[in-house]
């Protein structure tokens, strides 16, 4: 029997620097089970962290490695998935400049992490034309693909929504060239970090899925938990625990609801059911910390996996921009330089 197409989804993570729990449980947990029902592109995005870190940016290339490694130790699989890295498919950049012709500034001002993001990072310039242009990138990075579906977390719903208004104008004005991408929102548990804040990476609290067994503990054992719980007689509320939030996205629903009931009636302490979280996290992570390390030693296997999904990326973008070229009229006698057999 005919099986239907499967859909074709990418998403990207921009570069910086080892994943943490939550960007796992908010991304790449998901990323990983889709390989197994739709046609995945997975990309790290350089010219994306480059409009932010644009003075400093010699750390990309190194944080671009350690998300390959998370990536690939985690169970992104390039033989399911096509894995690559956004700035070595140069057409990105030629349909971002297209498009930009078509895009009113305004359309541009008023995506909120715009606003949002220069409040943020106040000691960064970031009123630059790239840093503006930033989400017609993300457009051009999911289209060139004729991408169906996003997934990505609630921040990045607007950037979508954008490249779908560009879809529509693009379009309307040349003839049906891309299919309008829909978002699939993954659900992103907050996870706290080890301060009790969100984690984050730029709050220094975040447990990485590198860390080892040891630094797990090390950094979940003197979580703080619910303030109730002064003593172990005093009886606590999961709900109000920051402990409890990585419980959540780790701990099996079972013995989950048997902590939660222990710390309600205080008859388990805060020890017992920190050690169950760390416990379940060392479990989930041991085969990762071996590919890990594998990985590590040999960067080289890691770029040669990644340089084989940039040419798979590239033989489709090429592709597209075939299409959009011819769509524009745009297309002039002689060898085409980017075309796939002269590269
Ligand atoms: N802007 C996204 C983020 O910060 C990263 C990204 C770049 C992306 N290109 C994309 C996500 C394309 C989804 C699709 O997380
Ligand atoms: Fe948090 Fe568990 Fe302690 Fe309850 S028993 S406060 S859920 S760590």
């Amino acid at each position: 029997m005919n099986q239907p197409k499967k859909k074709i989804v990418l998403s990207g993570m921009r570069p910086t620097g080892a994943l943490h729990l939550g960007n796992y449980v908010g991304a790449l947990r998901n990323w990983i089970k889709l390989q197994e029902t739709h046609h995945c592109f997975y990309t790290i995005v350089p010219w994306h962290a480059l409009s932010s870190e644009y003075e400093n940016p010699k750390v990309i290339r190194e944080y671009t490695l350690e998300v390959a490694l998370d990536w690939l130790s985690s169970g992104l699989d390039p033989e399911k998935s096509v894995l690559f890295i956004q700035s070595e498919v140069k057409e990105h950049a030629e349909l971002h400049l297209l498009l930009s012709m078509i895009t009113p500034l305004p359309w541009l001002e008023r995506v909120p992490t715009f606003k949002e993001q220069q409040q943020e990072l106040q000691d960064k310039e970031l009123n630059t034309y790239g840093f503006l242009g930033y989400p017609l990138l993300q457009t051009a990075d999911i289209i060139i693909y004729k991408a169906e579906v996003v997934p990505v977390g609630e921040d990045q719903a607007f950037h979508v929504e954008l490249a779908r208004e560009i879809v529509r104008r693009f379009n309307r004005f040349y003839g049906n060239v891309f299919p309008e991408p829909q978002i699939l929102l993954t659900e992103v548990p907050k996870l706290a970090g080890t301060d009790g804040r969100k984690m984050s990476k730029s709050y220094g609290n975040a447990i990485y899925l590198k860390d080892s067994p040891e630094t797990i503990k090390e950094k979940i054992l003197p979580m703080v938990t619910d303030t109730r719980r002064k003593r172990r007689s005093d009886p606590g509320e999961p709900e109000d625990c920051p402990v409890f939030t990585l419980h959540k996205a780790f701990v099996s629903e079972r013995k989950r609801e048997e902590l939660a009931a222990g710390c309600r009636t205080a008859s388990i302490g805060c020890l017992e059911c920190k050690k169950v979280v760390i416990d379940a996290l060392i479990e989930e992570f041991a085969g990762f910390r071996e590919k890990r390390s594998y990985y590590q030693k040999h960067p080289e296997i890691v770029w040669e996996i990644f340089a084989a999904g940039n040419q798979k990326a590239r033989e489709v973008a090429q592709k597209t921009m075939e299409e959009v070229r011819s769509a524009l009229g745009l297309v002039f006698p002689g060898p085409q330089k980017t075309s796939g057999k002269n590269r």
